[in-house]
C-alpha cells in the first residue's frame, strides 16, 4: 500500500532513478504518482499526477531535471481522493520541506487543529500534510535543527507511517523514519536509497538494512546514520538481499499475473526444496525445527491472515485437524487484533502472509506475543515485518509476487501448510510410517500435475469467454475445497468485477440459491471425495434452477461432464491435497474473463499488492 522510493548519491540522476524505482513499486498502489527534487537553486521542484506512473513521469521528462537527491511514491489513497492535488510528495506549507508516507496518521485532526490555529494553511485533504507541517512547526520552534525536529514530532504521532523527507534547509541530507509501515535503506557505493521494498534497489546493490520500528535514517552521498527516537544512535546490521532482477520482470508473459500463475510448478517446488526428499523418505519442516516440541504439544493451533492467506489457513484447518486431532481455529487477522483473543502458552498461532507487511497481521503477532503464546510465520517476503516479528518460521520461497491477485504464494502456503501437517502427523504416530511415505511421494508429485492442468489453458479460456459478460457467479464445493471456492471467488471479483461468491455446496439452499436465474455461472469443484456424490445432488439442484454449470472434475469422474455444462478435467490426487489443483483452472478462469472485458490485470481498481494501513 504505497510505495516509497527515495535516492542520494554523487551522480545528478535522481529524477531517472526515481521513476525507474516507481515502476517497479508501482503494484503496491496506483491511484497518482510523483517526485520530488532538490534543484540547484536549492529549491524543491515537485511533479505528480493522477493515475499510473507514467503520466507524472511524462510531467518530468518534458524538463529533465538533474539532482543529485530526491523522494517518489506511488500512492493508495487514505485520506483524501486520488487526485492529483492530494498526490505525493506533498510540501511543507513553507515549501521548505518535502515528505512522502505509506501509512496513516491517526491523531492528524488534532495536530491539525492545533496547526489552524497558528495560522497554518492546507492544500490537501491529506494526513501527510499535517504530518510535513507538524515537523515544519516544531523545526521552527526548536532552533532549527532537523533531525531533533523529527524524533520529536514523531514521538507524539500516533499511527502507521513510512516516510521520506528532503528539505531546503540541509540539501545534502535525505531522512527517512518508520512504525508499521515497511522502509528498507540500500546502500550502495556513493548512494543511499530508502525504499518500501527492495525490487527498486536491486539494480544498484544487495546490502540493505531493514530498519526497525521507531528508527529515523539520515543518510548524504558519503553517510549514513541511524537514531531511534530517543535520539541513541543505532548501530544497524546490513543484509544481503538475493533477489534477481529477473524475478520482477514480466519475462515475456503480458501481465505478472499470468507469469506467477505459470510458474507455480517452479514456485511450488521451490517450497519443498530441501525440505522433501523422496530418496530418503524425509520431510523436515526447516525454519520451525526449534518449536516442533511447542506444536506436537499445543492445546490448540490458530491460523491468522488475510484474504488468500486466510484460505489457505481454512485448508489446512481441514488438514490439520484431520491427521493430527489438534484443534485448529483460523481467524481474520482485523478481527483477531481486537477481541482480546484468549490465548496463553499452550497455543501456537501460525501467521500467513505473501507479503509480509499486512498491518492487521503483523499487529496480531504483537498481540499474540505479549500474551505469551508462540507465533510462527508462513511467509514469501524475506525479511519483511512479519518473518522478523515471529518467533520462528517457514519461508515461501515462491519468488517475488507482483500481481495484485495472490496466485503462487497461495499454492506455496498450502504446500508448506501440508508439509506441516503431515510431519506433524507423523510425530504425533496418527499416521503410520507407509501412509507417511505414501504422502511424501503425493507431495513431490504436484508440480508435475500442476504442470499438466497449465496445458489445458485453452479449455479455460474458451469457458471464459462464455462468462465474462455475466454480473455474477457462485462458486460451490465441500470439505477441504469449500476454501477454494472461496478463494476461485475471491480470483474472479478483485480482478474482473464480476461479483462471486463462494459457498459450501449444502449452503447454497440456505439462501444463495435465490440468486440463481437462467444461466447464471455456478462454478462446482467436484473432484473425487467421500461427499462428491453429495455434490452431485446438489449440481441437480442448481441445473433444476436453470442455472449454468461449469464443473472441475477429475480423471477418476469425468463421467459428471455429461451433467454439467461445461467441464475441466484435471488429474487426479488424493483428496486432502486437492485444493492445490483444484485452484489452478480457478485462477486461470479469473484471469481469461479479466482480459476478455479488456481489464488490466495487474492493477484491478482500488486495490493495492500490500495492505500497510488496517
Ligand atoms: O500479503 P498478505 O498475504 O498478508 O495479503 C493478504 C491479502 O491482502 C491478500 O491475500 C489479498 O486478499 C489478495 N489481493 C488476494 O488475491
Amino acid at each position: 500500500m504505497c510505495g516509497i522510493i527515495a535516492y542520494v548519491g554523487d551522480k545528478p540522476s535522481a529524477g531517472k532513478i526515481l521513476f525507474k524505482g516507481l515502476h517497479a513499486l508501482e503494484y503496491r498502489g496506483y491511484d497518482s504518482s510523483g517526485i520530488a527534487l532538490l534543484n540547484e537553486r536549492n529549491n524543491i521542484k515537485v511533479f505528480k499526477k493522477k493515475g499510473i506512473v507514467k503520466l507524472a513521469e511524462k510531467k518530468f521528462l518534458k524538463e529533465k531535471l538533474n539532482s543529485n537527491i530526491g523522494i517518489g511514491h506511488t500512492r493508495w489513497a487514505t485520506h483524501g481522493e486520488p487526485n492529483n492535488k492530494n498526490s505525493h510528495p506533498i510540501l511543507s506549507y513553507s515549501k521548505n520541506f518535502a515528505i512522502v508516507h505509506n501509512g496513516i496518521i491517526e491523531n492528524y485532526s488534532s495536530l491539525k487543529q492545533i496547526l489552524l490555529e497558528k495560522g497554518y494553511e492546507f492544500n490537501t485533504d491529506t494526513d501527510t500534510e499535517v504530518l510535513i507541517n507538524y515537523i515544519e512547526e516544531i523545526y521552527n520552534k526548536s532552533g532549527s535543527n532537523f533531525e531533533n525536529a523529527l524524533s520529536t514530532a514523531l514521538r507524539q504521532i500516533r499511527g502507521a507511517f513510512a516516510i521520506a523527507i528532503i528539505n531546503k534547509k540541509t540539501p545534502k541530507y535525505l531522512y527517512g523514519a518508520r512504525r508499521g509501515s515497511p522502509l528498507v535503506v540500500g546502500i550502495a557505493e556513493k548512494k543511499f536509497f530508502l525504499a518500501s521494498d527492495a525490487s527498486p534497489i536491486i539494480k544498484y546493490t544487495n546490502d540493505v538494512i531493514y530498519l526497525k520500528d521507531n528508527e529515523i535514517v539520515k543518510v548524504s552521498s558519503e553517510n549514513l546514520k541511524i537514531t531511534n527516537l530517543k535520539k541513541e544512535k543505532i548501530n544497524p546490521e546490513i543484509k544481503k538481499i538475493e533477489l534477481k532482477i529477473e524475478e520482477i520482470e514480466k519475462g515475456g508473459f503480458d501481465s505478472f499475473m499470468l507469469k506467477e500463475i505459470m510458474e507455480q510448478p517452479k514456485s511450488i517446488k521451490r517450497s519443498m526444496l530441501g525440505r522433501i526428499n523422496v530418496n530418503t523418505k524425509s520431510l523436515f519442516i526447516n525454519g520451525i525445527n526449534d518449536y516442533v516440541n511447542k506444536l506436537l504439544n499445543a492445546r490448540r493451533i490458530i491460523i491468522v491472515g488475510c484474504g488468500t492467506s486466510w484460505h489457505a489457513g481454512l485448508v489446512a484447518e481441514y488438514f490439520f485437524e484431520k491427521y493430527t486431532r489438534i484443534p485448529v481455529e483460523v481467524e481474520y487477522a482485523s478481527e483477531f487484533r481486537y477481541r482480546n483473543p484468549i490465548l496463553n502458552s499452550n497455543d501456537v498461532v501460525f501467521f500467513i502472509s505473501q507479503s509480509g507487511e499486512t498491518a492487521d497481521t503483523l499487529e496480531s503477532v504483537k498481540i499474540t506475543k505479549k500474551k505469551g503464546a508462540t507465533a510462527l510465520g508462513i511467509v514469501n517476503s524475506v525479511g519483511s515485518s512479519i518473518a522478523r516479528a515471529t518467533d520462528e518460521g517457514c519461508y515461501l520461497h515462491a519468488g517475488p509476487e507482483i500481481g495484485v491477485a495472490s496466485t503462487k504464494a497461495f499454492t506455496s502456503q498450502l504446500i508448506i501448510l501440508f508439509m506441516i501437517g503431515v510431519r506433524l502427523a507423523r510425530r504425533l504416530d496418527k499416521i503410520k510410517e507407509k501412509k507417511y511415505v505414501e504422502m511424501i511421494y503425493q507431495l513431490d508429485n504436484i508440480p508435475k500435475l500442476v504442470k499438466e492442468i497449465l496445458k489445458k489453458k485453452n479449455i479455460i479460456k474458451n469457458i471464459a469467454k462464455i462468462i465474462y459478460k455475466k454480473k455474477s457467479c457462485l462458486y460451490m464445493a465441500r470439505g477441504t475445497n469449500y476454501p477454494v471456492g472461496l478463494e476461485g471467488a475471491l480470483k474472479l471479483k478483485e480482478i474482473s468485477y464480476i461479483h462471486a461468491e463462494g459457498y459450501p455446496a449444502a449452503e447454497l439452499k440456505h439462501g444463495p440459491i435465490a440468486l440463481l436465474e437462467k444461466g447464471t455461472p455456478v462454478i462446482v469443484i467436484c473432484t473425487r471425495s467421500d461427499e462428491y456424490e453429495k455434490t452431485i445432488a446438489n449440481i441437480e439442484e442448481v441445473k433444476a434452477r436453470k442455472a449454468m454449470v461449469i464443473a472441475i472434475l477429475d480423471s477418476k469422474n469425468k463421467h459428471v461432464s455429461k451433467m454439467v455444462d461445461h467441464s475441466i478435467v484435471i488429474p487426479q490426487i488424493k483428496n486432502d491435497f486437492s485444493p492445490i489443483l483444484n485452484i489452478i483452472p480457478l485462477q486461470l478462469l479469473a484471469y481469461y474473463v479479466t482480459k476478455y472485458k479488456g481489464l488490466d490485470v495487474d492493477k484491478p481498481r482500488n486495490l493495492a499488492k500490500s495492505v500497510t494501513v488496517e
